[in-house]
């Protein structure tokens, strides 16, 4: 029996969206012109967007593809470092092959993630990310930020940007957190709208999405905030008003501001996926607030829908999807999105609204009767120098949390040491979404005009005849004025950075050496604490006479430096963007349950003149956090896994030591590798086939799939071309076989290692079902040897 479908969404609850209109008889006219003359493939390409690393441009031009992204990691040739006018010659390129097809020639448009600053180039300037813009709360400044990075996405050829993020995070463990400017939604929506007025211009003045201006895109729709656990792309835990209240300001605020495209999220509410929810695609986005503009997929998330795969998807379509990111799936896709148009599977009615939607951004952005990109750009070519800007976002973005007996401002003739690993060091104070998609690992000499903590601090201290030291040398028995530690969470991004818990602990174990004798000699310290979230820092802010938390930065970090020599001149007016946890599991402001505590709450913010009292905080509890990837790392396994050895029933677990199997045909045993007992070698003598293996209850490795991680192993380099040794794999009791690991060595520095990488679409083409892997296993029925120092799911290195 069938009775009436209980409604998905109640929309009478939902207001409608105030959208400036922008609607236009003519432009539709002219778009129901070109559709007329499309044919199937020529739509179906225009719907698809595909990355620069494998889309050529003629592959443009014979697909009609609609646009082409630059995801995190990809560059011009391959060439991260690649200078601005490689980026401008190769968008050149693909607008002059989408210009060459046959048919009806409608030009490509180029998308990428600028999301703080113009971060995908080289040299260009670096913005703090969202979490510090949230502490300014000043939209006004936001909105210059995003204008400066439309100047700087412009002179790179492209046209479009994956910003604002509008994520209300309501879970500091998820690693998204900083791409969110507050736990607080309308802090999020006054902000993201502001970027969107900076980056697309003011739909009621002159010069919207007209030359300096680029499309802005609110994402991810929605709901991403919420996720169970704070854990990425998962299922968001808010009843209908939740979503309404907490997640949807961003988009109502954007939608104001006249925001042209809306990214759906690789998350889902009730247990559907967002790119194939048509009731909050279609009914409420589109029909019920009106929005005319363009919805684009997420890095292959309509491959996430129940039943759909990267390459076969019409149910994103028919829930409202409007181009889908189909970065190095777009071939396939494009031939079964064909077929379903013929058999009907998807609506050719369906089909041409998306088209149409496409086509009319692309008016409304100038990009149909624009010529070729380098032609669009005004006399003054070239990445434009913002770092004022920047610094001034900086300084209004940190939090200073402790200031005990005024401790700051320093003074700026005294004799200062600067210490700690991000010091020095622009990797860690950009994050990630800086030059690659994980960030880290960034040339100074790329940055020209780039400023860290220590330069700042020289500066300013190399003015006023003071001195900064650094930690070469003798400096800390010559006892320094004072001490400015730098320190934080090492660079990530999306569930790369997703936590188990907050605890936070320093990294290097020489800096807790260092900070200790400081403390003995009773110099006053000051550290700079820079992650891209609040963590639980007791034990480091007990050891600190001020505390400052300088999130995410960017390349004018040294802007710091002012602050704390400030000398009355500027001051701390930065506000805690989220509340800052007293426990491990103080997770944030919540879903609903229970009510956290929070060291320090939301809106939180000394000023050098107030007087601090801050009581000693309870320093219990301190743990490490274990890395995601690693299995296997330092002599053990991480948390889930276990190690055992042999092929038969009950096969043996192995957590150290040496141990047998089968007669003694594998023996597993510690072994020293640069570190003591830090490795697991095995020997095979050949009797009969044995295996040594990984095992977990289940792992869900979808997302890690989709990103195109690999499994890797790093070994002595004793391993033999020819060792008969071969990978296996399984998802259920039964073990698949992968191929033989010689085959996965990778070129290696290191002398005395060997190393590898085994793709995880290796594993799903096996048939190894990777949304819950049990196991990794290595085997062998010859007399063979492996040494194995590592084993981790990564991003490639090769
Ligand atoms: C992220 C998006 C981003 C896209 C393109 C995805 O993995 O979730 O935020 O815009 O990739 O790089
Ligand atoms: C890309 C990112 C993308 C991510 C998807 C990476 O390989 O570089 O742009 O967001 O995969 O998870």
């Amino acid at each position: 029996m069938t009775g009436p479908q209980k409604p998905d969404l109640d929309l009478s609850i939902w207001p409608v969206a105030a959208r400036p209109d922008r609607s236009c008889q003519r432009t539709e006219r002219l778009i129901s012109g070109i559709l007329d003359w499309l044919t199937p493939a020529q739509k179906v390409g225009q719907i698809i967007q595909a990355d620069i690393s494998s889309a050529t441009p003629d592959d443009v031009a014979e697909y009609h593809l609609g646009a082409v992204l630059n995801g995190g990691n990809s560059a011009p040739g391959r060439q991260q470092r690649a200078p601005l006018s490689d980026w401008l010659q190769l968008a050149d390129e693909y607008w002059s092959a989408s210009m060459r097809a046959d048919g009806p020639r409608i030009p490509v448009m180029w998308g990428t993630d600028a999301v703080h600053g113009h971060n995908n180039i080289a040299g260009a300037t670096i913005f703090p990310h969202n979490i510090n813009l949230g502490a300014t709360r000043d939209a006004d400044l936001v909105e210059r930020i995003g204008a400066a990075t439309a100047i700087d996405v412009r002179a790179s050829g492209m046209d479009w940007t994956f910003a604002p993020s509008v994520a209300v995070a309501r879970d500091l463990r998820w690693g998204r957190t900083f791409e969110s400017y507050s736990e607080c939604p309308e802090i999020s929506a006054k902000l993201g709208a502001a970027l969107v007025r900076g980056l697309q211009g003011r739909p009621d003045r002159d010069g919207f999405l007209g030359p300096n201006k680029v499309i802005a895109t609110a994402k991810h729709f929605v709901g991403d905030g919420g996720t169970r656990d704070g854990r990425d792309q998962d299922d968001t835990m808010a009843t209908e008003l939740d979503l309404r209240d907490v997640h949807a300001p961003g988009y109502y605020s954007a939608l104001a501001a006249g925001v042209q495209t809306i990214m759906a999220s690789f998350s889902s509410w009730g247990g559907r996926k967002m790119h194939g929810n048509k009731p909050l695609l279609t009914d409420l986005l589109k029909s019920h607030w009106g929005f005319d503009g363009v919805v684009v997929g997420d890095w292959n998330g309509h491959g996430q829908i129940d039943g759909a795969s990267s390459t076969n998807s019409p149910d994103a379509l028919m829930a409202g999807l409007d181009m889908y990111m189909a970065p190095d799936s777009w071939r396939g896709l494009h031939a079964t999105l064909l077929g379903q148009l013929s058999s009907g599977e998807i609506s050719s009615e369906r089909l041409d609204d998306a088209v149409r939607r496409v086509l009319r951004l692309k008016y409304r952005a100038g990009i149909l009767s624009a010529p070729t990109p380098s032609a669009r750009i005004g006399r003054k070519s070239g990445l434009t120098d913002h770092s004022k800007l920047a610094a001034e976002a900086v300084q209004k973005s940190a939090v200073l949390l402790k200031n005990h007996k005024q401790t700051l401002p320093l003074s700026a003739t005294s004799r200062v040491l600067v210490f700690g690993d991000a010091a020095d060091n622009l990797g860690v104070v950009c994050g990630g979404w800086t030059l690659s998609w994980q960030g880290g690992n960034l040339d100074p000499n790329d940055y020209p005009n780039s400023e860290t903590v220590l330069e700042g601090a020289e500066r300013i201290v190399g003015a006023s005849g003071g001195s900064v030291l650094r930690t070469q040398g003798d400096d800390c028995i010559n006892t320094p004025d004072a001490a400015i530690f730098v320190t934080g969470e090492p660079p990530y991004a999306e569930f790369r950075g997703d936590r188990e818990d907050l605890e936070y602990s320093i990294p290097q174990d020489m800096d807790v050496a260092r900070l200790t004798t400081l403390r003995q000699a009773g110099v006053p310290i000051v550290t700079v604490f820079i992650s891209g979230r609040p963590l639980r820092t007791n034990p480091l802010i007990n050891a600190s006479d001020a505390f400052i938390a300088g999130f995410l930065p960017g390349t004018q970090s040294g802007a710091l430096a002012d602050l704390i020599f400030s000398n009355g001149k500027v001051d701390f007016t930065g506000k805690l963007p989220f509340s800052w946890p007293t426990e491990p599991d103080d997770f944030g402001a919540g879903h609903g349950h229970k009510t956290r505590t929070s060291q320090f709450n939301l809106g939180f913010g000394l000023t050098l003149q107030q007087a601090c009292n801050c009581p000693r905080l309870n320093e219990e509890r301190q743990q490490t956090t274990t890395d995601h990837g690693t299995i296997f790392g330092n002599g053990v396994t991480s948390e889930g896994w276990r190690i055992q050895i042999g092929s038969a029933e009950p096969a043996l677990p192995w957590s150290g030591g040496s141990r047998s199997c089968g007669n003694n045909s594998l023996t597993a045993q510690s072994a020293d590798f640069g570190k003591q007992e830090n490795a697991i070698m095995c020997t095979w003598r050949g009797e009969r086939h044995e295996e040594v293996s990984f095992h977990h209850k289940s792992l869900d490795l979808t997302r890690e799939a989709n990103a195109g991680f690999c499994i890797r192993l790093v070994t002595t380099n004793e391993f033999a071309e020819d060792a008969p040794l071969n990978v296996l794999a399984a998802c259920g009791d039964d073990l698949l076989p992968i191929g033989p690991l010689a085959n996965y060595r990778i070129a290696c520095r290191a002398p005395d290692k060997a190393e590898f990488e085994i793709p995880l679409s290796d594993l799903e083409d096996a048939g190894v079902q990777l949304s819950g892997l049990r196991m990794i296993a290595f085997s062998a029925r010859a007399p063979a040897s492996l040494t194995l120092a590592h084993l981790s799911i990564e991003m490639p290195r090769t």
